[in-house]
């Protein structure tokens, strides 16, 4: 069996995507592996889950350095210390400038809880039922140096009920997250994603014939 795909997952919090990618992995069939998890908050609960399965964990806090580059070498020393092929974001909430983006670019992805180009930033749920769409869902992408912006992987759309409120949003959207996460994975460790002009292309996908309509 070819070598898998050394993961390194960056977070901030409770890590439930991580937890994701953590059972995605515990397959013997599934073609990457984590090998190190670091988080820039010091009590974030998903470096507990990587220790219950014997996962490296570091933590690297932001507010220890002197402005983003030291905090970003730092990060990335961690990184190529521990052999990281493909870094994912997982709820990491630190905005990460051009010279990291740069030094791991197509090599870097993050999940965000909207169907980019809609809804960047924070708040997306209570946003999207404002704003009155009938679909939210998420995105994982490739990061490029503007916030929430690079070429898409894979998205999950999800439909938005009459009398949502952005937690039951939020709750029924993390579902679809924590399957599109471990795909989008999936699919670059097998060598089938590639950047094109900005776009992804993804050798033999299969895609859904049928439409969704809400209401239906
Ligand atoms: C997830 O919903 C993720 O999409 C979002 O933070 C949450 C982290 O949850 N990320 C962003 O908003 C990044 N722009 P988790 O810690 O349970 O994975």
């Amino acid at each position: 069996m070819s070598a898998k795909l050394k993961l390194g997952i960056l977070i901030s919090g409770r890590g439930s995507n991580l937890q994701s990618l953590i059972d995605a992995a515990l397959d013997s069939d599934f073609p990457a592996e984590i090998v190190t998890v670091i988080s820039n908050v010091p009590d974030a609960g998903g470096l507990k889950r990587a220790q219950q399965t014997n996962i490296p964990t570091t933590v690297i806090n932001h507010k220890d350095f002197d402005g983003r580059e030291p905090f970003q070498d730092a990060l990335h020393d961690a990184l190529t210390s521990a052999g990281v092929e493909l870094i994912c974001l997982a709820g990491f909430m630190r905005l990460l400038t051009d010279s990291f983006v740069n030094r791991w670019l197509d090599k870097l992805i993050n999940i965000h809880p909207s169907i980019l180009p809609s809804f960047k930033g924070l708040h997306t749920h209570e946003r999207a039922i404002k704003a009155g769409v009938r679909f939210s869902g998420c995105t994982v992408h490739f990061v490029r140096p503007e916030m929430d912006d690079g070429p898409i992987i894979v998205q999950a759309a999800v439909p938005i009920h009459q009398e949502d409120t952005p937690d039951a949003l939020a709750g029924r959207v993390l579902i679809e997250e924590h399957k599109i996460y471990p795909l989008a994975v999936k699919l670059i460790a097998e060598g089938r994603v590639s950047v094109e002009n900005g776009a992804v292309k993804i050798k033999n996908a299969v895609n859904p014939d049928s439409a969704i309509i809400n209401p239906s």
